[in-house]
């Protein structure tokens, strides 16, 4: 089962965390988890995929303006409607936007009529509540994101285990 990880990075922090989401994926048997920069993203793949997690940075608490036209003009075309959705964000500041980000990304996968996961409280900790965030706490690149690897990890690795759960 093929499941797709799309992102937008201007200086790296969102393509680490899509890495982590995509290597907690594949460390569940049975699924082929990729990555894709927004720049570059394999439609073939995406249409195969069962599930499909979108991921930006927090552009003034916004989603990127290429992550927001990729979702509304790429739903019918990849054919969005009926897969599992999902939404991550990182951010400079601990209030920097990271749930307005995920929130705003859901809204649109569900517009998009895809079923949307974030694992919540039901798997107990980490709790991953709309999505997991990664902070920066610094201006220099990477300075604090490590901490939230293992949030990303996981929050891969129950993605991949609900969509086998739906669709397998
Ligand atoms: C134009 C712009 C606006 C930003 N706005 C915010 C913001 O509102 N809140 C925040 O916490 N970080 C903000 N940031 C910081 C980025 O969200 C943060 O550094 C993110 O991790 C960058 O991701 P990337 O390395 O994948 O490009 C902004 C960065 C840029 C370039």
């Amino acid at each position: 089962m093929k499941l797709a990880v799309i992102y937008d990075s201007k200086t790296g922090n969102t393509k680490q965390a899509a890495g982590w989401i995509t290597e907690g994926m594949n460390s569940v048997a049975g699924v082929e988890a990729a990555a894709f920069s927004i720049e570059s993203v394999d439609e073939e793949f995406v249409k195969e995929a069962k599930g499909v997690v979108v991921g930006s940075p927090s552009y003034a608490a916004e989603m990127t303006p290429a992550i927001h036209d990729w979702l509304l003009s790429s739903g019918g075309k990849v054919e969005l409607a009926g897969k599992l959705g999902g939404g991550f964000a990182t951010v400079q500041f601990t209030h920097g936007g990271g749930e307005t980000v995920i929130q705003s990304i859901l809204t649109i996968e569900l517009v998009n009529g895809m079923l949307c996961y974030s694992s919540g409280g039901a798997c107990g900790m980490p709790v991953i509540h709309l999505g997991p965030v990664a902070v920066n706490n610094n201006v220099e690149k990477h300075n604090g994101l490590e901490l939230y690897k293992d949030t990303f990890v996981i929050y891969g690795k129950r993605f991949a285990e609900k969509a086998l759960d739906i669709f397998m």
